[in-house]
């Protein structure tokens, strides 16, 4: 798995990714302070992407291959790198570009380390760091190692693993594609499940909505259609926090679906979705509520 011939230690990556995050994090928080502007739009027209997504995206590429230049990277917004140690870097520059773009303060960069495959339904997470702009703090974990949550200035303190609530107390995180048929589907699927739970959030990054239900801050998230950069590390986060992230009936989560919840809270939610008709997405649209 490394270059070497040895095995790469969770741990080594770990302090990798938590470093990395942090270095392009403060990058993007500075350059939010100048004009930020699309530069290109990718899944539709209302799916933005600036120049510096691209340019955090470059930064993170150049610091990997000075330090794991046979690690392969999948990133969101260049060419897939192939590597040949086993290991490959998952980054999202920025997630959360719609409120990058808007001056609203909740997105992150997401830094992940997999080892195996590169396809989230057989891959090992390895470690994990997300880098919160808004608050400056970073999330990160090491498989079997722990989950952490540092604030600015502090150090990595321990994320303590809580019990979840029962469903109706349950505040529910999710998101939505930028495509406007899946969206209409989405919105059906969430109108649904809003009377179950105690309330619904659109924050607008899978990778802080994971974080969030590792720390707390929401109680369980689920969707539809993510992309492997948007979920690795926040998987990692809030699996090492205790939380289960899984797809349908115990599936590992994939870009179709991916749904994460504290144990006592994951089969109710669970049952719910399905019902609410969350399995048959994009196969037999059901809009009608
Ligand atoms: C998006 C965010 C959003 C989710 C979308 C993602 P981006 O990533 O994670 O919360 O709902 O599915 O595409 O485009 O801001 O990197
Ligand atoms: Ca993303
Ligand atoms: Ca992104």
């Amino acid at each position: 798995m490394r270059h070497d011939g040895g095995m790469t230690e969770p741990s080594e990556l770990l302090e990798i990714a938590r470093s990395l995050a942090r270095e392009v994090g403060e990058m993007i928080v500075r350059a939010r302070t100048g004009d930020v502007t699309v530069a290109t739009t990718k899944s539709s027209d209302i799916d933005p992407v600036t120049a510096i997504d691209i340019a955090a995206e470059g930064l993170l590429r150049e610091r990997l291959f000075a330090l794991r230049p046979d690690d392969a990277v999948l990133g969101e917004e260049g060419a897939d790198t192939a590597g040949t140690s086993g290991v490959t870097w998952v980054l999202d520059p920025i997630d959360g570009t719609v409120n990058y773009l808007y001056g609203l303060p909740h997105y992150a960069v997401s830094v992940a380390a997999v080892s195996g495959s590169s396809d989230p339904r057989d891959w090992t997470m390895e470690a994990g760091a997300v880098f919160e702009g808004g608050t400056g703090r970073l999330y990160s974990a090491g498989r079997g190692l722990g989950a952490w949550i540092q604030e600015p200035g502090g150090e990595p303190a321990r994320i303590v693993r809580r019990p979840g609530p029962i469903l109706s107390r349950t505040l529910l995180g999710t998101g939505f594609q930028y495509i406007a048929e899946r969206r209409a589907i989405q919105g059906a699927v969430a109108a649904r499940m809003l009377p179950q739970v105690r309330d619904i959030r659109r924050l607008g990054s899978c990778a802080l909505d994971l974080c969030y239900v590792a720390a707390g801050n929401l109680d369980a998230y689920y969707e539809h259609g993510l992309n492997p950069w948007d979920f690795a590390a926040g998987a990692l986060i809030a699996r090492e926090a205790g939380v289960r992230v899984e797809g349908w009936d115990g599936a590992p989560p994939d870009p179709s679906f991916a749904m994460a919840a504290r144990p006592e809270t994951f089969e109710a939610l669970h049952e719910a979705l399905s019902g609410a008709g969350a399995r048959t997405m994009w196969a037999t649209p059901k809009i009608g509520v």
